[in-house]
């Protein structure tokens, strides 16, 4: 049978106490929507994923732009048996329908193929799970055959009830034309005067029709997220998860309770990775890496045998085989290094190419440039690239030397070999070969006095 996925994303989540609707929280760095959008496309479903969508609509489609779904909106949010209804003219009655929920991020293909494999084609598909603390989720109810019979939400549950373990993920399969007609019945006659999905179940058993569960690999995979402490403690699930995984591949975490990736990271063999790194976007680290505390990689590449030292943070660059960066480095987009550059202590680069073997160590800003090969740069030394109004480029040729606390104002070129004086201000090009200098030459004042304080 045909499979159609719909995931309900329409309420606000008012338990987040938030002007961001729930489902475009970020769980590591993506929205926990955008998590069950990739779990359902894992499945490859004969349509596009439909997502039911309300609460703030255009700024859930705004962010999920470019996603290949389908948006059927909710006007009012008056339940998820409410919500799942304005799907029903989209869905083929011969299709099986997966209803995921957009709160439930961290569900894993392999337990929604279990449960799609596992479901007989006229029964319905339940995830459910053991939970040592069940408040606020709905318990299945199941009758002396170890049927289940219904799902009863948290706060309607009778006293007697209230130790049932057994919880409903809202993570289901139903046969399309069953919930043509069941859809159509449900009441709101409950607590929170809502038309319930979990209605159906009910409504299935009354009809004999069977609902077969599944249970997910680990308990974490069917959490649902309704306020902060949730979504942090998914996190640092998802975080260990993903740690766990580098680790499996070779990948040596000096401690995998304090590393984040909020995005991809693609590594090579024997790299080590120290505390509290963060790696944004989409990052490759290549082999026999050492990755320092406190730093922050942001959409790099990093050729093999590179070392990043502690405290710096590397955002859109191409960084080649056998560079040193840091500590205390700041390396901006649009910078590539060659192989064997250096980069040190409190040095900012900026949109610019550093070609092999050349060293910035210290306290500079080269922003806008292109650097030769072998170039040592001093201490202190700026690109002065922005007049105000536009940014210019600095060009140092080959085996240059800049001496510190030098001003390069752009554009500027600075010839092969040449040598520049510390503490020069230049505005014009610096021949090859030479020694430029734009200091005023030293002198000294004989019989100079200090100023003396007057006898007051
Ligand atoms: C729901 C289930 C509960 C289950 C729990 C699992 C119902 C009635 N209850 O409870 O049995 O244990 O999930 O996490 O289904 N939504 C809409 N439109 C609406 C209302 C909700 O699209 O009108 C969406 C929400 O955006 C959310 C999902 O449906 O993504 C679940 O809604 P929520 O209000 O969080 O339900 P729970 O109370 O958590
Ligand atoms: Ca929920």
């Amino acid at each position: 049978m045909t499979l159609s996925i719909v995931i309900l994303a329409a309420g606000q989540g008012k338990r987040m106490y938030s002007h961001l609707p729930k489902v475009l929280h970020p769980l590591a760095g993506k929205a926990l929507l955008e998590h069950v959008v990739a779990s359902a496309e894992s499945l490859k479903p004969s349509q596009a994923p439909i997502i039911i969508y309300g609460h703030q609509g255009d700024r859930v489609r705004h962010h999920l732009a470019g996603l290949n779904v389908n948006w059927v909106h909710q006007e009012q949010q008056l339940g998820t048996g409410h919500a799942l209804q304005q799907a029903l003219p989209h869905l083929p009655s011969d299709h099986r329908v997966l209803v995921l929920y957009g709160d439930v991020p961290l569900i894993s293909k392999a337990t929604l193929k279990n449960l799609i494999s596992s479901t007989p084609k006229e029964a319905i598909g339940l995830v459910t799970a053991h939970f040592n603390d069940p408040a606020g989720l709905g318990r299945i109810i199941r009758n002396t055959d170890n049927k289940i019979i219904d799902i009863i939400e948290h706060k309607d549950l009778q006293e007697s009830q209230l130790n049932l373990s057994e919880i409903n993920s809202g993570i289901y399969l139903f046969p399309a034309n069953f919930l043509m007609s069941a859809l159509s019945n449900l009441q709101n006659n409950n607590v929170q005067q809502e038309y319930y999905l979990t209605d159906v179940i009910k409504m299935a058993a009354q009809k004999n029709i069977m609902t077969h569960s599944v249970q997910p690999t680990a308990q974490e995979e069917v959490m649902g997220i309704n306020d902060r402490a949730q979504l942090a403690l998914l996190e640092r699930v998802y975080q260990r998860q993903y740690a766990e995984k580098l680790m499996q591949q070779g990948v040596t975490l000096l401690d995998p309770q304090r590393f984040d990736v909020r995005g991809e990271l693609t590594v090579g063999q024997d790299v080590i990775i120290d505390i509290n790194v963060i790696i944004e976007g989409h990052v490759k680290i290549g082999n026999h890496c050492v990755i320092g505390p406190h730093t922050i990689l942001r959409n790099v590449v990093l050729g093999d045998y590179v070392e990043v030292k502690a405290n710096s943070i590397i955002d859109g660059a191409e960084i080649s085989a056998n560079c040193v960066i840091g500590p205390f480095a700041r390396i901006r987009p649009g910078t590539i290094l060659a192989p064997h550059a250096h980069i040190g202590n409190f040095v900012e680069i900026k949109n610019s190419r550093i070609d092999e073997g050349s060293k910035i160590n210290h306290l500079s800003y080269i922003g806008d440039s292109d650097i030769g090969k072998r170039v040592n740069i001093g201490a202190g030394t700026i690109t002065c690239n922005y007049d105000g109004i536009n940014k210019n480029r600095t060009i140092i040729k080959d085996d240059a030397f800049i001496g510190s606390n030098t001003s390069l104002v752009a554009p500027i070129t600075i010839g092969e070999m040449a040598t520049i004086g510390a503490g020069s201000t230049l505005t014009r090009e610096a021949p090859a070969h030479q020694l430029t200098l734009s200091r005023a030459g030293q002198r000294s004042i004989e019989n100079w006095q200090r100023p003396k304080k007057e006898k007051g």
